[in-house]
């Protein structure tokens, strides 16, 4: 099959590679149709993590399932599927309580596992004709039947739609609340989409990237260009010098000032500091335990300055990490089948997945209008 390689910093290659095929009988096996390019995807595509060589990207995929193993029961030939990004067991103490992106019986040793991503077991990626499903009957999610009409909205239930919700959920959103959310790429777009459906009263996203900046406003948020001024004092402007009452961190270590030199705790403390004393943070962006790229020393073994005395002395709450897809996507499917959301978009680029490395370049240059790329393998 093709497939979308990782090589080494900045280089991936489509290249043929032996089919994914049903290794164990709860497996299911997808042709996919669809396979988008993530902002973890460039932490990768970066050299910023210990991603080997080799080995096949992609995390956010949909597809048809084409074949599955002898002791699946509840997924067949034919259904039109869209796969979490975390790979999930569905019975160990995590998932059954809905933390699925920490299942700990996929990875062993490590709580979390997903598909053609550093640190998340040996699984390959869906940026590939054919994808390997572990336990298909708990991480299939089966989409009605407008699936291929509505293909490019319902991808983004893999991925950046549960996880923009997730940081909502994470700051303690309500219904009527103000909100700030951090980076306008596709996870911060998410974010305040969600908010603005939950019924946030106000949505202010900050960026430095005019034309993410411009998407989030066509949706009803208030943009803040960073580049024009603190983004901290311009929160505090909008919300009566209070503070937003929630904040979410959609931008990960890899954060930089407006000039584009790399804090890894730039947008972290800013959130604190525009967030309301007692009001939540939802932290989606990426941090990891080891960064060896990093030019901070102690950056590289994850430790980040954080603003600890603001964050306690205001009272705040704080939720961190991966996204438990499961925990949402089927309620947010059932959103796009109904026309209540459209998390499409946010698309700017179909490729077939050929042009996959093309797609990797601009989406990592962040080159203007490149604001979400979705792969058509097969196309
Ligand atoms: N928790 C999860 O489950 C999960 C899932 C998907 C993605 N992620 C992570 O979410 C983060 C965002 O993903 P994405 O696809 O939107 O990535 P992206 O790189 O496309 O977007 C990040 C945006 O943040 C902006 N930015 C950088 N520094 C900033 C700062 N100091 N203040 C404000 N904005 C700043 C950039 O200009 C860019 O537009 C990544 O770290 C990604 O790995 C987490
Ligand atoms: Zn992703
Ligand atoms: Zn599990």
């Amino acid at each position: 099959m093709q497939a979308l390689v990782y090589e080494g910093p900045r280089e991936v290659v489509v290249q043929e590679v032996p089919d994914a095929r049903i290794e164990r009988p709860t497996d299911v096996l997808v042709r996919v149709t669809t396979a988008n390019i993530c902002g973890s995807d460039l932490h990768m595509y970066e050299g910023r993590t210990s991603m080997e060589t080799g080995r096949v990207l992609g995390h956010e995929n949909l597809g048809e399932v084409i074949e599955i193993g002898s002791a699946v029961d509840r997924i067949t030939v034919g259904d039109m599927v869209c796969l979490p990004f975390n790979i999930a067991c569905g019975h160990c103490k995590n998932c059954e309580t809905g933390f699925t992106g920490f299942c700990l019986t996929v990875n062993p040793g490590v709580a979390g596992a997903a598909y053609g991503y550093a640190g998340m077991g040996p699984f390959a990626g869906g940026q590939a004709e054919l994808l390997r499903v572990p336990y298909g009957d708990f991480n299939c999610l089966r989409l009605p039947d407008d699936a291929r009409e509505k293909e490019n909205d319902y991808v983004m239930l893999s991925d950046i739609f549960p996880t923009g919700w997730h940081a909502t959920e994470l700051a303690g959103l309500r219904p009527g609340e103000s909100v700030v959310v951090y980076g306008a790429g596709p996870v911060g777009q998410m974010a305040a989409y969600s908010a603005l459906l939950k019924g946030a009263s106000k949505v202010m996203i900050v960026d430095r990237q005019a034309d993410r900046l411009k998407v989030a406003e066509k949706i009803g948020c208030i943009p803040i260009d960073d580049s024009q001024g603190s983004a901290v004092d311009q929160v505090l402007d909008l919300t009566a010098g209070e503070g937003a009452d929630r904040g979410c961190e959609c931008v990960g270590y890899q954060a930089h000032d407006p000039q584009g030199d790399e804090h890894s705790d730039a947008a972290l403390n800013s959130v604190v500091r525009s967030v309301r004393p007692t009001g939540g943070i939802g932290v989606v962006g990426l941090f990891l335990p080891d960064d060896p790229g990093n030019a901070d020393e102690a950056a590289r073994t994850g430790k980040i300055p954080f603003d600890m005395g603001h964050f306690w002395f205001k009272g705040q709450t704080m939720g961190t990490g991966q996204a438990n897809v499961k925990a949402y996507n089927r309620r947010l499917r059932n959103l796009i089948h109904t026309g209540r959301a459209r998390p499409s978009f946010i698309v700017s680029h179909e490729l077939p997945l050929s042009e996959g490395p093309e797609g990797y370049r601009h989406f990592d240059a962040r080159d203007e209008g490149w604001t979400k790329v979705v792969l058509h393998p097969g196309s």
